[in-house]
């Protein structure tokens, strides 16, 4: 389990290394991230993904250099849309400074962490992992979102297996799960792809553009 009071993840490289058939898939460069060092708060590790269509996307922890003003303009393009997401209220840049602050805070004592990808410096994608409360705190879920000019070339399937790796490493989970609006086509493909199997339904649960619809929520097969 990882430790109280743990921080950011130990450095890693990759984006030169990525070997050519890794195309849609993450290289983990030397080593997956550790919690449990706060002395390396402010190192912010990278890895590289190179996508279908032949762009790199970098990887990296949530860390204090990434701008509030550039996060909250990534989260509000995607509420814009209306994508089966839980937000749909817009981010003050208060409210985008407070979500960072209490994120890197929670990314500190462990059982948290945020991964953003950037593609030519752009925030493309984010994907994140978050323990259970006190019992419940060996089941991890997972989210996952990709901004609209980065989908379809292998970004999410390369986030969401780098997630399940780094949880694996980091949290020592007994369960990984998340939720998806039913009819969240991609999203469910994607994940049914990657292993996950429906195990309870919350019906009528998200209210998604003035309509009700349900909340299917998802465990990754051992
Ligand atoms: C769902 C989402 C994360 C997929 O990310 P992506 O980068 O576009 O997906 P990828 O290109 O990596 O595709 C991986 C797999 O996802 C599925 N998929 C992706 N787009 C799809 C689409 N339009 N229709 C059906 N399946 C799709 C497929 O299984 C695909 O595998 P394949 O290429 O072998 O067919 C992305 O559409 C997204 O962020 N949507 C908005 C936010 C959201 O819905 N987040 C999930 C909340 S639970």
């Amino acid at each position: 389990m990882a430790k109280a009071g743990a921080g950011i993840p130990k450095r890693i490289k990759a984006t030169e290394e990525t070997p050519p058939q890794a195309v849609g898939c993450t290289s983990f460069g030397r080593q997956l991230p550790k919690l449990g060092r706060c002395k390396q708060r402010g190192t912010n590790p990278n890895l590289g993904i190179v996508l279908k269509d032949g762009r790199i996307a970098t990887v990296s922890f949530l860390s204090r250099k990434d701008s509030a003003l550039e996060l909250r303009r990534y989260i509000n393009s995607l509420i814009a849309e209306n994508v089966y997401l839980v937000h749909d209220k817009k981010y003050s840049l208060k409210e985008q400074k407070e979500w960072k602050r209490n994120s890197l805070h929670a990314m500190g004592k462990g059982g948290y962490y945020h991964i953003v990808a950037r593609v030519d410096g752009k925030i493309a994608g984010t994907t994140d992992a978050r323990r259970g409360r006190l019992k419940e705190r060996n089941n991890v879920s997972l989210g996952l979102a990709i901004a609209k000019p980065y989908r379809g070339v292998g970004l999410g399937e390369a986030m969401l297996r780098l997630d399940i790796e780094t949880a694996r490493k980091l949290l020592k989970p007994k369960n990984i799960w998340l939720s998806v609006f039913a009819p969240n086509k991609p999203a469910r493909a994607l994940y049914k792809k990657l292993g996950f199997r429906e195990f309870a339904v919350f019906p009528k649960w998200m209210l998604h553009k003035g309509k009700y619809v349900d909340s299917v929520c998802l465990i990754l097969k051992r």
